[in-house]
């Protein structure tokens, strides 16, 4: 396999356990992998996805990225650092997505999009819109002023490369504290780190159950059938024998919409910010968490296994629940800890 991996982050992430909340949960030992501390202007899981992704666009000789995504994406942010960083111009289209209708408030990873510059163009549209038509329009707007645009319309396969290297870190990570890993849980979306994760441990022949909390972008069956084909494609990118891999594709779905921050999903950012003194947010890092939670509780993962929790970023979107959370947070019994 040729691959054109540009190196952007910062790795391997830590792993760590997360003693106060294993213990308020009676069990099981649960770790972090920290990949909101990837790099990239705050971080997050598409550090690594976009290192394989723009190393091609680099070799094809293109001077501007178009991307796209929601308004208060992080693919969005970190695609931006990332084309910063390789002095290439990015562009985006942002779809007002989970702020259809509301007036848009300039903070968290929007707010970030503008301090480093990227042309931001915002559309109306849900999540789910094709909005191809729009990124090319931008496109040829730069050719016809003498650039080279590279549009990304979805993430080719070649990412899902970064989430195989994330799960060889697990894999030395974990040897190296003593355990054995039996479960990752993580946000998922559109497919490319569940899949790599699913294809790392299986090329390492590790038993390792990989659970997607999903955050709503696709329903649960597109979700699965999304990872499948990225699961597929990525064994044959790396000459994986199909036999190797799980028969099944775990999605735990029941967290809201795309960015809605339901009850459950607020609950368990603000029990782990008080516990752990880490950030999770109510688009996807907060979702697997609460998933996380509530498989615990439902005795679904067993007191005795062990655990690693991806916090795959997010953290800026905090900014833009500002309200809710506050709110949240003042209300809560002084029992609370
Ligand atoms: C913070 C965060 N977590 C998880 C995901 C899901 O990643 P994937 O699209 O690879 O499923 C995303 C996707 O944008 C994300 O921004």
């Amino acid at each position: 396999m040729k691959v054109n991996k540009v190196n952007l982050g910062f790795y391997p992430t830590p792993l760590h356990p997360m003693t106060n909340l294993s213990r308020h949960l009676k069990g099981p030992r649960i770790y972090v992998k920290r990949d909101d501390l990837t790099g990239l202007a705050l971080g997050g899981n598409k550090t690594r996805i976009i290192e394989y992704i723009l190393g091609d666009v680099i070799r094809m000789g293109a001077d501007v990225v178009v991307a796209t995504s929601g308004i208060q994406s992080n693919w969005a942010r970190q695609i931006t650092a990332a084309a910063r960083i390789l002095g290439i111009k990015p562009v985006l289209v942002l779809r007002t997505a989970q702020f259809k209708g509301t007036s848009i408030d300039y903070t968290g990873n929007l707010l970030l999009d503008y301090l480093m510059g990227a042309d931001v163009r915002i559309i109306e549209a849900s999540i789910r819109d094709n909005v191809v038509r729009e990124m090319q329009a931008v496109a040829d707007e730069y050719r016809a002023s003498g650039h080279t645009p590279a549009v990304i319309t979805d993430e080719p396969v070649i990412g899902v490369m970064g989430y195989y290297d994330c799960s060889q870190e697990i894999i030395e990570q974990s040897a190296r504290l003593g355990m054995e890993v039996d479960y990752v849980v993580h946000a998922t979306s559109g497919g490319p780190t569940q899949a790599g994760l699913v294809l790392g441990f299986a090329a390492a022949g590790k038993e390792v159950k990989v659970i997607g909390v999903n955050s709503g972008v696709y329903d649960g069956a597109t979700t699965i059938s999304r990872i499948r084909s990225f699961i597929e494609k990525g064994a044959e990118l790396i000459n994986l024998d199909k036999e190797k891999l799980p028969s099944t594709i775990d999605v735990l779905d029941g967290y809201g919409d795309y960015g809605e921050a339901t009850k459950e999903v607020i609950d368990a950012i603000l029990l782990t910010a008080r516990l752990e003194g880490i950030i999770l947010d109510p688009v996807y890092s907060g979702k697997a968490m609460a998933g996380l939670i509530d498989m615990i509780q439902q005795g679904q993962i067993d007191a005795h296994s062990n655990v690693v929790f991806i916090h795959t970023g997010g953290v800026p979107a905090v900014f833009a629940y500002k309200d809710l959370l506050f709110k949240k947070s003042q209300s809560l019994p002084s029992s609370y800890p």
